[in-house]
């Protein structure tokens, strides 16, 4: 039987992932994190001391001899390289800072794509989270949300989160961050960011988390998807 998906897409900071995670919960979903992915292959790349510009061709041949995959854990999938990644590796700055050029490389993206797919047979329902999830790697998912939010309320998100006042500088400097990543994640060439067609957007500028959650969970009610509730 092929698994049921929810796809959430959207851009950085709008949300994606705790979203996911918590309608995952809520309908005895399993959450797939595509990101983290991205993440466990550049650190790969990283620990092999692979040079820049990177080669897709090296930066594949390093995850699969760190044995990087996704792996079944309660409730989601766990980046493993052999052995479990701790989330803190995946979320280094070092990996923050190369995981945008490889994973523009069209050869990393379908060698990450094979795995999700092979993660999602295993996980039967999955909330699966990224940039192309509903666009380019579960087309056939059950439901499509895209999730937005203005740059100026992501970006306050982002500070507060990281615990940063959430002055006029600091929220116009994040506040450029983040539409100077959107640029990069739009433009690029392979599986840019792009609203599905059949995607339900969701602004979540002025809702709470709890709201944009219920939200998603609504909709997934509403198509007969969840598992229980
Ligand atoms: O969501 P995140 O910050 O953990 O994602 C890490 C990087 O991977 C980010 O630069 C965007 C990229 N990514 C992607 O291109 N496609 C996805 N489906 C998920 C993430």
């Amino acid at each position: 039987m092929s698994p049921v998906i929810i796809a959430i897409d959207g851009p950085a900071a709008s949300g994606k992932s705790s979203t996911a995670r918590a309608v995952a919960a809520g309908l005895g979903f399993r959450h797939l994190d595509s990101g983290a992915l991205y993440r466990g292959v550049t650190l790969a790349a990283v620990r092999a001391g692979l040079p820049r510009p990177f080669y897709a061709a090296d930066v594949v041949a390093e995850a699969e001899r760190w044995g990087v995959d996704l792996r079944p854990r309660n409730g989601d999938f766990e980046v493993v390289a052999m052995e479990p990644v701790p989330d803190a590796s995946l979320r280094a700055a070092v990996v923050t800072e190369h995981v945008s050029e490889i994973a523009a490389l069209a050869e990393v993206r379908g060698w990450v794509n094979e795995h999700l797919r092979g993660a999602a047979l295993v996980g039967e329902a999955v909330v699966v989270d990224g940039r192309d999830i509903g666009s380019v790697v579960f087309p056939e998912a059950q439901l499509k949300v895209y999730l937005t939010a203005s740059p100026a309320a992501r970006a306050g998100r982002r500070l507060r989160q990281r615990g940063e006042a959430v002055d006029p500088e600091q929220l116009r400097v994040e506040t450029e961050a983040l539409a100077a990543r959107d640029r990069a994640d739009s433009s690029r060439a392979v599986a840019p960011l792009v609203q599905a067609p059949d995607a339900v957007a969701l602004d979540t500028s002025d809702l709470s988390f709890e709201e944009q959650v219920e939200r998603i969970r609504w909709l997934a009610r509403d198509r007969g998807l969840a598992i229980h509730d």
